[in-house]
């Protein structure tokens, strides 16, 4: 269900008809102002002008020529050339009616191979806030292209493979004397912290982990088995906190960097035998004429160091050419940070000089701002350090749980901690989903938690007060299969917003902003608080009642649907 695609289509065809031009867009957008109709049709005035023709006159042409027949009330030219369409009380309970047996979503015309790259944090250390948003993003973009029936790859690009594993091996073999590994790499980050002093204090620690960085790449049988150990401790830090998130990502969508380690001498092969390949003090480098530093020099992507090792770009080029290649994508996405994004620039462009990216696979990077404290700098512990995922989750649930304990101080605690432990997460996730991901964001506590304004806390509130209605009513959810009937301007305000879950949805999939759905299913919850309020369901006349309950349900399954592609569970009782 897809109003505005529908009107789209029917404009375009009668303005290919009266022009003679093919592929001429309609534009249709939704209206800004009700005053303005639901929908407007913007592609006249382009057209006109391409012609020669008056714009109000060709739309009024349009107006006439299309056949809208029962779906809207009032289309009226408007301004220099727009069209303005009211749809029809009819048309939306229509529409609604037949939804009912249908999925809530259409399957896309064009199912597309997408990749998707997202969360692939370093295992050296523990995972830290800069990975938390792209996992969260990451995984409702994902949810959400599933959703739409394309066939979509998850690709956990885990970088566990590079210098620092030298450094970290050498430390397990000296300190494994002391205490079982097992307890010791129970804290990583102080692990790393540890390895990386002596790294920089002992020139002793220093040499002997540079000779284990290259007897790990070059297969040492001892040194893998310390790494292997290593990162299977790390990535069961990672699988905690997916776990404790409800993130999706699991074992088979994990593609380390060392995945790739077998390819990249071809990779490397190949730029050298299509003359790509500069040597600069040693190094092996890709010079593009487009990257420039501030004083004009050439900016290199170096895909291979003096001493042979192999770099970050490197790899990106290897995973290019596999996703592309051999998973055929149409997209792949790469949901990181925004100060990743030369890198992201320089690779896919390297990528496509050398063939690795064909020209029909389109690569982009997904980029995200930074998570910032109150005080407006990145977000740090009290102390300065580096805030563990996992306590910030529990934290977030044991503050959910103080308020979920003041709001119903009666309820028994085991129903208190199965709640705050679902609003806890689902504000965390939410507040990240919310902001554009462009921009950076404040963390704050009360905002997340606040049961007012765009929340999980409100979000899931209205859901459980949705399903409150049912329980009080005595109807089955489930069984409940009567008509709607919009007669109220808050009925009509509703249907129209139920009806639009499809293009929203459908929008996301393309620029990959679930802070659009965030909004939308804010204000979805809001048109319904109106409608409940204007209309009442539990004291109505039966056939009023019927109707308005028709339209309870279709609410109470989109808010579900909407939340689920955000990863947020929502809860029947709160
Ligand atoms: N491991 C990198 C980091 O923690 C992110 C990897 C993103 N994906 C990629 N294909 N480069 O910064």
């Amino acid at each position: 269900m897809n109003l505005k695609l529908q009107l789209e289509r029917l404009f375009a065809a009668s303005l290919q008809q009266l022009t003679g031009l093919p592929d001429v867009p309609a534009q249709v957008a939704r209206s800004k102002n009700p005053q303005f109709g639901d929908y407007q049709v913007n592609g006249v005035m382009p057209v006109a002008k391409r012609l020669g023709r008056n714009p109000r006159e060709l739309a009024q042409q349009l107006c006439q020529q299309t056949p809208l027949g029962e779906l809207a009330s009032r289309v009226e030219v408007a301004g220099p050339g727009f069209i303005n369409i009211t749809l029809a009380n009819s048309f939306l309970d229509q529409s609604l009616n037949a939804w009912r047996s249908l999925p809530l979503l259409d399957a896309a015309e064009r199912p597309l191979t997408v990749v998707i790259d997202y969360s692939s944090p370093n295992l050296a250390k523990e995972m830290h806030v800069g990975h938390l948003r792209g996992t969260i993003i990451g995984d409702a973009i994902a949810r959400t292209f599933e959703a739409l029936g394309h066939r979509l790859l998850r690709q956990n690009h885990f970088g566990d493979w590079g210098t620092q594993f030298g450094m970290l091996i050498t430390h397990m073999q000296e300190a494994a004397q002391g205490l079982p590994l097992g307890s010791q790499l129970r804290d990583l980050e102080q692990f790393y912290r540890e390895a990386k002093q002596r790294f920089d204090a002992d020139p002793i620690f220093a040499e002997k982990a540079r000779q284990n960085v290259v007897r790990l790449q070059s297969g040492d049988a001892n040194c893998l088995a310390m790494w292997r150990e290593f990162i299977a401790t790390s990535v069961e830090h990672c699988e905690e906190l997916y776990r404790l998130l409800d993130i999706s990502l699991e074992r088979s969508h994990m593609m380390p960097e060392s995945r790739y380690n077998e390819r990249l001498p071809g990779i490397v092969a190949k730029l050298e035998s299509q003359g790509l390949l500069t040597e600069s003090a040693g190094a092996r480098c890709v010079f593009l004429e487009q990257f420039q530093g501030k004083e004009g020099e050439p900016l290199p992507v170096i895909v291979q160091k003096s001493d042979g090792g192999y770099l970050y770009a490197t790899t990106d080029l290897a995973a290019i050419d596999y996703r592309c290649n051999e998973l055929a994508a149409d997209r792949v996405l790469y949901v990181v940070d925004a100060r990743q994004s030369l890198h992201f620039q320089q690779v896919f462009a390297v990528a496509r000089q050398a063939g690795f990216a064909t020209s029909d696979c389109s690569l982009e990077h997904l980029s995200y701002g930074t998570m910032m404290g109150k005080d407006n700098k990145p977000f740090k512990t009290r102390s300065g350090d580096t805030v563990k995922l996992v306590d910030l989750c529990h934290e977030s649930i044991e503050r959910a749980f103080a308020i979920v304990s003041s709001k119903n101080p009666d309820m028994p605690e085991k129903e208190r901690r199965r709640i705050a432990g679902a609003v806890g997460i689902a504000a965390i996730k939410y507040a990240d989903l919310s902001k554009n991901r462009n921009s950076d964001y404040v963390f704050d506590w009360d905002t997340m938690l606040s049961f007012e304004g765009n929340t999980a806390p409100y979000m899931l509130y209205a859901y459980a007060r949705l399903c409150s209605v049912w329980r009080r009513a005595g109807v089955d959810l489930a069984q409940f299969q009567a008509a709607v009937a919009v007669k109220a301007p808050q009925e009509r305000e509703l249907a129209l917003r139920l009806l639009q879950y499809g293009e929203v949805v459908e929008t996301l999939a393309e620029d990959c902003l679930p802070n659009q759905l965030c909004l939308y299913l804010y204000e979805l919850a809001g048109s319904f608080m109106q409608f409940y309020e204007a209309c009442p369901i539990l004291k109505a006349e039966p056939a009023e009642q019927s109707a308005r309950l028709a339209l309870a349900k279709a609410t109470t399954r989109t808010l579900a649907a909407g939340l689920e592609l955000l990863g947020i569970r929502p809860l029947e009782q709160m």
